[in-house]
């Protein structure tokens, strides 16, 4: 008899404005990242689960904080076709390190439940597959927005509100956007709790900035609207100063922020939650995007890439 298996893979996101703000209920735009690849595979297997990952590898059921959202799903998906959670294993792949603010615990969410759903032989609804999604992802940070697992299935772009349908946000620039890693683990649930602490100690100040936050994402999809890629990097620059006042940036992230934009960046910011993670920036052609990546590596970023914004995916 043939082996049973299953397949399922995600793409990352990168946030261009609007991180933490729409966790408030302000708009966020996010751009899909397909430099970023996650890959689940299922087979057949006999006893206890097996997952196998960059964090860990062994029993689903030891397996650390970190991956109890995906624990659940992978329970509750097995459980609600009334199969028994054994004698298969996981094996999930990343081409990026997790945890840099490219919604990589939400795309191995997505991959996972891709796979499982092929695995025993179910037609997966994307509604079910965003509602599956969430709950992994509220697991995993406790109050999340839902746009990295709205762009992350959706593989567009989007302009974004919590609770309202992602708008598809078609970005045709001719600017470069340069993604570099600092190599620090980011730390989504902490960064985002830390901003709701600083909300409640200080309302009036924490409530001005998350709005400053959604007023530079209304504008940035104007300014999308009409290409005007140096409007754009002053509002990125603008973005991480607001964010560096929410206290979700350090001094790893501004030191990156100062190196691409004295290499000549139209504008630079962190992007996702912060406190590590990724910062991006934006250059008008691809010799200075070239340039700005090899100052970046030669001033500790771990990684770069770069991609076109003249197309709708990066
Ligand atoms: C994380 O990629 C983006 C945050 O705004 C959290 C969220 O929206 O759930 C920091």
């Amino acid at each position: 008899m043939k082996e049973k298996t299953g397949y399922g893979t995600a793409i990352g996101k990168i946030i261009l404005m609007g991180e933490h703000a729409v966790v408030y209920g302000e708009p966020a735009i996010a751009i899909p990242f397909s430099a970023a690849r996650i890959k689940t595979n299922i087979i057949e297997g006999k006893g206890s689960v097996i997952l196998d990952c960059d964090l860990y590898k062994g029993s689903l059921f030891n397996a650390p904080k970190r991956l109890f959202g995906l624990v659940y799903i992978i329970r509750k998906i097995t459980e609600d076709f009334g199969e028994e959670l054994k004698d298969f294993n996981i094996n999930i792949e990343s081409n990026i390190p997790l945890e840099r603010g490219m919604g990589s615990s939400a795309a191995v969410s997505v991959a996972t439940i891709r796979a499982l759903y092929e695995y025993f032989g179910k037609n997966l609804a994307k509604s079910n597959l965003i509602k599956l999604t969430n709950i992994s992802e509220k697991i995993n940070h406790g109050n999340p927005s839902g746009i990295d697992s709205a762009v992350i299935i959706g593989e567009a772009s989007i302009y974004y509100l919590k609770k309202a349908p992602p708008m598809a946000l078609g970005i045709n620039l001719d600017s470069y956007l340069i993604v570099a890693d600092t190599g620090i683990p980011g730390q989504t649930k902490e960064a985002v709790k830390s901003v709701k602490r600083l909300i409640l100690s200080n309302p009036q100040r924490g409530k001005s900035l998350i709005k400053g936050l959604g007023i530079l994402a209304k504008e940035t999809k104007e300014i999308l609207k009409v290409k005007d890629s140096v409007a754009l990097g002053r509002l990125m620059t603008e973005a991480h100063q607001i964010l560096d006042e929410l206290e979700v940036s350090n001094d790893t992230l501004n030191h990156l922020v100062n190196v691409a934009r004295e290499s000549g960046a139209l504008g630079a910011k962190l992007t996702g939650g912060g406190l590590g993670g990724c910062i991006i920036a934006l250059a008008s052609t691809k010799e200075e995007a070239q340039f700005i990546s090899d100052r970046l590596l030669a001033n500790g970023a771990n990684n770069t890439w770069i991609s076109y914004m003249g197309v709708d995916k990066i």
